[in-house]
């Protein structure tokens, strides 16, 4: 996806310009991968832009950045301090923001011992990112990465080669994400998004282990609770998803999106579920800032 540059970046301790924005090409985590990062998501709301689950995004980057051997240059109260101030100085309404935390130049060989830390925080205005009122899924051939091989619930660059891998395959044939087992062969969740099923009004997630144990996730559960549905985190096999009520997808940048289709079975009647809906509306009334019971998840940018 092409991005609309914004004006500034902070990279270091300082707002640059975008396009000053650069690193060297003898960058450890260019060679290697181990980096850490976050994707947040700011709204236009009716009290101005509002930033959710900041702090909560931020405390994630330090567990990742920890799960790379990274002692992070500042407390997670200065990160959060310079996303309001980076928004206040780009003057975008809503979009996403990158917090990223990397090895630096001049270190070469696995061992990042001895390499510069960077931490950069960019911003831009960001749609919808699967754009589509639903979506359909193929299950990749490339299984999720195995808990034993890393920290696979930390959010670490190196990662996303595995969900490229996925992605670019069902992309081929013509789906628009891709869905991953984990190393049990059951469902572990999509290339950049947890999953839920409905079954007899149940919202059903898989466990934390194999997954990235999302913060819009979590926002969901929360939400479908206090709206009355029991909900609960088990073990899903492929054939329950092919006969699920319904499914969708959760995460920050794709939001909650239903998921019509997975392999050749149309779920249910291939329509967006009742309960989807229900979560899809109450989920974007609290990041717009309509639904004051919520309040606690919003950081006003002021
Ligand atoms: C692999 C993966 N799983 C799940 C998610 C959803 O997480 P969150 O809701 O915190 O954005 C993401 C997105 O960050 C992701 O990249």
């Amino acid at each position: 996806m092409k991005l609309k540059p914004t004006k500034y970046i902070w990279m270091d301790g300082k707002f640059v310009q975008w396009k000053n924005a650069t690193v060297h090409l003898i960058t450890h985590t260019l060679h290697y991968g181990a980096g850490a990062f976050e994707g947040v998501r700011f709204y236009d709301t009716p009290k101005g832009t509002a930033v959710f689950r900041l702090a909560d995004h931020t405390k994630r980057l330090f567990y990742s950045a920890k799960a790379i051997g990274v002692k992070m240059p500042y407390s997670q109260k200065q990160i959060n301090e310079v996303v309001v101030k980076l928004l206040k100085k780009n003057g975008v309404k809503s979009g996403y923001i990158r917090p990223l935390v990397w090895y630096g130049e001049g270190h070469m060989g696995v061992n990042p011992k001895g390499a510069p830390i960077n931490v950069a925080i960019a911003s831009w205005p960001w749609g919808a990112y699967l754009a589509q009122e639903s979506i359909k899924m193929m299950t990749s051939s490339f299984i999720r990465i195995h808990p034993q091989s890393t920290v696979a619930d930390a959010k670490i660059n190196g990662h996303y080669a595995n969900s490229i891998q996925a992605v670019l395959e069902v992309k081929k044939k013509g789906f628009d994400e891709a869905l991953f087992l984990d190393y049990k062969g059951n469902v572990a969740e999509g290339a950049a998004e947890n999953i839920f099923m409905v079954k007899k009004g149940v919202v059903i997630t898989p466990p934390v282990g194999s997954i990235l144990p999302g913060i819009t996730r979590d926002s969901i559960m929360k939400l479908a609770k206090d709206l009355g549905y029991k909900v609960i985190e088990k073990t899903i096999k492929l054939k329950d998803l092919y006969g699920a009520d319904e499914v969708f997808l959760t995460g920050t940048a794709a939001e909650v999106v239903p998921v019509r289709q997975i392999d050749k079975k149309t779920i249910a009647k291939g329509k967006v579920g009742p309960v989807t809906k229900a979560l899809n509306v109450a989920f974007m009334d609290i990041v717009a800032g309509k639904n004051q019971k919520y309040k606690k998840w919003l950081t006003y940018v002021k």
